[in-house]
């Protein structure tokens, strides 16, 4: 949402712009021009040690020489994109009114990119809000970008120069930026004063037969509350022209979103200006590009970046951080709260976490223990949990909860729903697109999105065959994904950690999940590998909590916790305890390593450059060993 796209001419413009007066202090710049153009031709700058004009000459001049008093005021005050040609040709017998001929400016350009360009951090406004005493500032470069990304957002909804705004909003800096953005692609705003009545209201948008309302979901006043949400739904029955309703948050109520409303907010993480976001992910992973550099900068927000580990120097490391940083949202890897979690709740509740509002997973199916834990004990059961699901090749977030949406129902481990442009199909073996609720298949998308990955680098056909090949026509993920009867996807893993029990397929996660379960057992991982009888049997590999107790009693639970939970085939033939898993720097499980030691494959490990500690290749493969040998002895 770059301000670049605005086409506006306004980058253009920056660079051939002469540089301008100092825009703080007395007098201020109007004025010095003003002076100037009294004390010599237009627009001429004056020789040094010449007096500037008294009030009185000016006036004088203004009213006699209106073209020589206006013309080099107007030239340096504004920023012109195309100058005028002539200053003033008025003639009040006739009606004709016309200033500054030819000249073409914008005048958002004028209040805000002139002076982000020399002071970007100048406060722009401070608003006194309705709370006394929590007044807020917003910055020239703060104002612009929330501007931009407002401009944005009216152009993606269609609306065009010419077109008209209702703003119904009260006096705050998002109201300024509705108006400034309207200005800066050339719409009409007509903000309309937020105590008008629902009728009132809906007068003024049938008259100026506005395209668009931009709203809050309530406002205050004097310490009530004003449901503005609602007298606009009510206004927009009878206001045939209106095709979107913008909503913003000015409280925490959510408020019923129609088919006309489109939720103003970052949408997935809740971001509101001012919010510090915490994703602690490395940005040499992809999730480090889009939401630690690339996302929250370009959003203009507050971005933490972590270099440390979630355990140094002790379990207690995030949420000391969040305590200390005050993060608003907090955006990691599943992995990383199953090995928190490991460690017990003391850690996380020795902090204040007050500040959390948003708890966000990614990189790797979330188990719904591991979901409970961040929901319940890291989020005080009070933040909202969004499973977020995408890929390096897909940008960014592209199936998630979407908390700020009325009646946004979250259920545990689910990323719920497709964010906008994202168009999911989900196929069966053959290539057949499996319709309605209740089905899973490998996940797949029918349409692009403009964050998606264009081609693999120096390789376009690998990019082709990897993505496009398995189901022509469409971008395949790799991922096998389940939709409820409710429309809601879960992500079920690789499509490649599939197993065939005795004819049964099914997710690798499926298992491992069931086993997580066990209060004992925060990490699992658990992979196919070929049988005798079944065809394919599944090993899995565990790690116990350090106050697990007996282990053969454990894994005892284990067996008959998958039994129930899925089925009896689903059980594991042989159960391994390691102290931890062979994980990537991104904290995904490498799978294949462990394949690769069961099938005593271990001259041809493959690629390992991105195990997070390689030294794990030697732990688990002298577990596996005892392990064999135990089952030797005991034969
Ligand atoms: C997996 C990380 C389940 C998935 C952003 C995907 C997930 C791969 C989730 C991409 C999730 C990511 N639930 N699985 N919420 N998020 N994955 O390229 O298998 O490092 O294909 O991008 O991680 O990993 P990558």
């Amino acid at each position: 949402m770059a301000a670049r796209s605005l086409g506006c001419g306004v980058w253009r413009l920056l660079g051939s712009l002469p540089g301008h007066a100092g825009a703080r202090g007395w007098p201020p710049r109007g004025v010095s021009a003003l002076r100037r153009a009294a004390s010599g031709p237009s627009g001429s700058v004056p020789a040094a040690g010449v007096q500037p004009a008294s009030y009185p000459t000016l006036r004088v001049q203004a009213a006699q020489q209106p073209a020589a008093f206006w013309g080099p005021l107007a030239q340096e005050t504004l920023l012109w994109d195309t100058p005028y040609h002539t200053v003033w040709d008025c003639d009040f017998s006739s009606g004709k009114i016309g200033w500054f001929l030819g000249g073409q400016l914008n005048v958002s350009v004028s209040c805000l990119d002139q002076h982000v360009r020399k002071s970007p951090e100048s406060v722009a406004l401070i608003w006194e809000r309705d709370e006394p005493g929590t007044e807020v500032r917003i910055t020239y470069r703060e104002l612009l970008e929330t501007t931009c990304r407002l401009a944005n957002l009216l152009k993606r909804h269609g609306v065009c120069r010419g077109d008209r705004v209702a703003i119904y909003m009260p006096v705050s800096p998002l109201a300024v930026a509705a108006m400034l953005a309207c200005a800066r692609i050339g719409a009409v705003h007509t903000v309309i004063f937020a105590g008008f009545s629902a009728q009132s209201l809906a007068g003024r948008i049938n008259d100026a037969k506005c395209k668009v309302v931009i709203t809050f979901n309530q406002g205050l006043r004097g310490g009530r509350v004003v449901e503005l949400k609602e007298i606009v739904d009510e206004a927009v029955k009878h206001c045939p022209t209106i095709q979107y309703v913008l909503v913003a948050h000015r409280t925490d109520k959510k408020v019923h979103m129609g088919n006309l409303d489109v939720p103003l907010e970052q949408l997935v993480f809740d971001y509101q200006p001012g919010d510090i976001f915490g994703c602690v992910a490395d940005i040499g992973w992809i999730t480090g590009h889009s939401y630690v550099v690339y996302g929250p900068l370009c959003n203009g927000a507050t971005s933490v970046l972590f270099e440390s580990t979630p355990v140094y120097p002790d379990p207690g490391r995030y949420w000391e951080m969040v305590q200390r940083l005050k993060i608003n949202q907090f955006y990691g890897a599943p992995t990383a709260v199953r090995l928190l979690l490991k460690h017990g709740d003391a850690w996380v509740k020795k902090y204040d976490r007050s500040s959390l509002r948003t708890l966000g997973s990614v990189g790797e199916p979330i188990n719904q223990e591991a979901w409970e834990w961040l929901h319940k004990v890291v989020g005080d059961s009070r933040c909202t949990v969004v499973d977020t699901w995408w890929q390096t090749e897909t940008g960014g977030i592209c199936i998630a909860p979407r908390p700020s949406e009325e009646g946004a129902e979250i259920l545990p481990s689910m990323a719920m729903r497709p964010f906008f442009g994202i168009v999911p199909a989900l196929m069966d073996e053959k290539g057949n697109i499996l319709e309605g609720g209740d089905v899973s298949g490998a996940l797949c998308f029918s349409q692009a999105w403009p964050g998606m990955a264009r081609t693999i680098y120096g390789d376009h056909q690998r990019f082709v065959d990897a993505y496009f090949k398995a189901y022509p026509g469409y971008y395949f993920s790799g991922d096998g994904a389940h939709r409820t009867k409710g429309g809601y996807y879960q992500i079920t893993g690789r499509m490649d950690d599939v197993i065939n029990i005795s004819g049964h397929r099914l997710g690798t996660a499926e298992i491992e999940d069931a086993m997580a379960s066990h209060p004992a057992v925060p990490e699992t991982a658990v992979i196919g590998y070929p049988h005798d009888i079944k065809g394919e049997a599944a090993f899995a590999f565990i790690v116990l909590k350090d106050d697990a107790g007996d282990s053969d009693m454990v894994i005892s639970e284990l067996r008959s916790t998958v039994a129930t939970k899925i089925a009896k085939y689903a059980v594991p033939d042989q159960i391994l305890i390691v102290k931890r898993l062979p994980k990537t720097r991104s904290g995904k499980v490498m799978r294949r390593l462990l394949r690769k030691i069961i099938l005593g494959r271990t001259q041809d490990l493959g690629d390992t450059t991105t195990l997070e500690d390689p030294s794990i290749i030697t732990e688990i493969l002298s577990a596996y060993q005892r392990h064999k040998d135990k089952k030797a002895t005991s034969q």
